[in-house]
């Protein structure tokens, strides 16, 4: 996720601009960049790279005198949505007179429309990025106050932004603005920063500001002054922060597989923004860039991925197969080249990962390839491997995933594979009727899984009693058989439990065998499809006197009564339910985890990202 450092006072803003960008590290980047207003001249550096390669450049081009001169600055830490990592797209960004600069976090949906009417009237762009197309748009609206021009501006905008501008002509105060993409202003003596979190401003100063959707400031040495997009002044708390910088990066949260659970309502929202579309009952995914003939001439899916990315493909294979009647293969894409996989002319092979790095994955993709597949990725990272390889495919816009154990990356993957899976259907033999209700049912993703984290404090009761186990069953049918597989996963990689998931009805295949009063079972009851025959499974559980963890629907008190203890999930489609499942199934993991003591961010013998066979 980009991160934003603005600074104007009475210091050199070099220093500040720079340590306030290693601070935002953690939150992942490509690239980095900075802007200073000297005496009526702005000066730009940016490029790909680490911070510490924008550092060396700023100390061999610029001197001691203008580095510790400049007294106002903007910087940035791109993590790349639209268009490649590099240099011309690394912020700031300036407009058509090159007077003004801007760093955005965030996302112009209607850039595409913006940057038409600017090119009509002879703007031109060096960047792909939806940023640039703000800035040149400020820049036509500037008539010499920096604050009207941007309030402005913002008025023709769709989509998230929190920005920090500065002009050349107005050298001792920027303007910063919010919606969607947090903001705090850092109040400290005879200076004022902003940045993208706290952690880059409570070197300096720890009385705070969070600013709120459409607040539009002007910040100089002496503070902020925050009104709304219509100019009318409002009035912001100022918070004081005590969190140690570790804490701040986390957003506050322990872990930052906690903040990361905690920020799927808005990463979800970011992976849903401006793609689906309820009057034609279909999803918009312009990056798959095949026609509807040609999506209606599919005729298999082959889904290659690992690991997590593996599990939210085997979720996909339900949702292509039931809106989109395609035959669809999981696969796991370290088996793949092994093999003679079969690639024919109307076959499309799905890559997952969020990376786009796993070396498997990877592989799997130029196997496909060479064998004349037509492939798509769903990746995270932008202009990764497997993402650049590809050529086409859905990015999540999940942000950055930074603790190991995948969570976000897991539900945006499932949001992307709905979404495919709708879009898909509709050139095929979805109605516009059904296609409408499922637009709407995705719409509610994010509010269901709103409602999963309301209910951590019951899900830290049930991980309090069963924390000390050493062996674990999750059980599901239907596409809550893949959610048992992740909920398994999760708590293995990161509380060391062995833990198995299992159709219900394999169970007595085999693993039913292991059962007593020390292993007990997670058992999915919310698929309402499945549900008597889960009840069923339940109760042979329980006759091996297995104790049983229901995760059940809100209101099914009918299933309650089989169980030994409880995780609610709110009502909803069944497209949905695998979503506010795995969601609760993690937030079990993470406090089992917690009570155990693990190192839940970094848990041993594991990586991010595998790029080895
Ligand atoms: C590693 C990570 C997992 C991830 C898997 C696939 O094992 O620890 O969390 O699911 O790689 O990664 P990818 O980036 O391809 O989704």
């Amino acid at each position: 996720m980009c991160g934003i450092v603005g600074y104007v006072g009475g210091r050199g803003a070099t220093d500040v601009l720079l340590g306030g960008l290693k601070r935002l590290e953690y939150r992942g980047y490509d690239s980095a960049g900075l802007a200073l207003v000297e005496g009526q001249k702005l000066h730009i550096l940016k490029g790909t790279g680490k911070v510490r390669d924008l550092e060396q450049s700023v100390y061999a081009q610029w001197d001691a005198g203008f580095r510790d001169g400049a007294r106002m600055g903007i910087a940035h830490t791109r993590w790349a949505t639209h268009g490649s990592p590099t240099a011309e797209n690394a912020h700031p960004h300036t407009d058509q007179t090159g007077h003004l600069a801007m760093v955005h976090n965030g996302i112009i949906e209607n850039y595409v429309a913006l940057r038409t009417q600017l090119k009509a009237k002879g703007h031109m762009f060096a960047s792909q990025t939806d940023s640039e197309v703000l800035i040149h748009l400020i820049g036509e609206l500037y008539k010499g106050n920096l604050f009207e021009a941007v309030s402005a501006a913002l008025k023709h905008v769709e989509g998230t932004y929190g920005i920090a501008v500065v002009s050349a002509n107005e050298p001792d105060q920027m303007v910063v603005a919010r919606k969607g993409s947090p903001l705090v202003i850092g109040l400290g003596e005879n200076e004022t920063i902003v940045a993208s979190d706290v952690s880059a401003i409570i070197a300096h100063t720890r009385q705070v500001i969070f600013l709120d959707d459409d607040d539009v400031a002007v910040l100089t040495a002496q503070g902020a002054d925050i009104r709304n997009l219509h100019n009318i002044p409002v009035s912001r708390e100022v918070a004081q922060v005590d969190w140690d910088v570790g804490a701040a990066e986390k957003g506050g949260f322990e872990h930052f597989m906690l903040k990361e659970i905690f920020e799927q309502p808005e990463a979800l929202e970011n992976t849903l923004r401006g793609r689906l579309d309820e009057a034609m009952g279909t999803a918009i995914l312009s990056g798959l860039s095949l026609s509807p003939r040609e999506l209606a001439g599919i005729r298999r899916l082959v889904i290659v991925a690992c690991g997590t990315s593996l599990n939210a493909g085997m979720v996909g294979k339900y949702y292509f197969e039931e809106l989109a009647d395609l035959p669809t293969e999981v696969e796991q894409a370290a088996e793949y080249r092994y093999r003679n996989p079969i690639i024919q002319p109307d076959d499309m092979v799905i890559a997952i990962s969020q990376s786009g790095e796993t070396a498997d994955t990877l592989a799997a993709v130029r196997e496909a390839k060479q064998r004349g597949a037509l492939v798509v990725g769903l990746c995270n990272v932008v202009g990764s491997t497997i993402a650049r390889e590809t050529g086409r495919g859905v990015y999540l816009h999940a942000g950055p995933e930074i603790g190991v154990a995948s969570t976000k990356a897991f539900t945006c993957q499932l949001a992307v594979l709905l979404m495919m899976a709708l879009k898909i259907g509709r050139c095929r033999r979805l109605s516009r009727q059904r296609g409408s209700e499922i637009c709407e049912e995705i719409r509610q993703i994010p509010a269901l899984v709103r409602s999963v984290l309301k209910r951590n404090d019951e899900i830290i009761a049930v991980a309090g009693e069963y924390a000390k186990v050493r062996d674990f069953f999750f059980l599901g049918r239907g596409c809550m058989y893949p959610v048992a597989l992740e909920g398994a996963l999760k708590l293995k990689e990161i509380s060391y439990i062995h833990a198995e998931g299992y159709h219900a009805a394999e169970l007595k295949h085999g693993p039913i065998a292991l059962l007593d009063d020390q292993v007990p079972v997670m058992a999915l009851m919310n698929d309402l499809a499945g549900r008597e025959k889960m009840v069923s499974n339940v109760q042979e559980c329980r006759a091996r006197n297995a104790p049983v963890v229901g995760v059940i629907t809100e209101g099914d008190d009918s299933a309650a009564q089989h169980v030994n203890g409880v995780i609610h999930v709110p009502r909803c489609s069944r497209l949905t339910a695998p979503i506010p499942t795995v969601v609760a199934l993690q937030l079990f993991a993470y406090h089992v985890a917690r009570i155990r003591g693990c190192p839940i961010d970094q848990p041993r013998n594991l990586a991010k990202s595998v790029t080895v066979e």
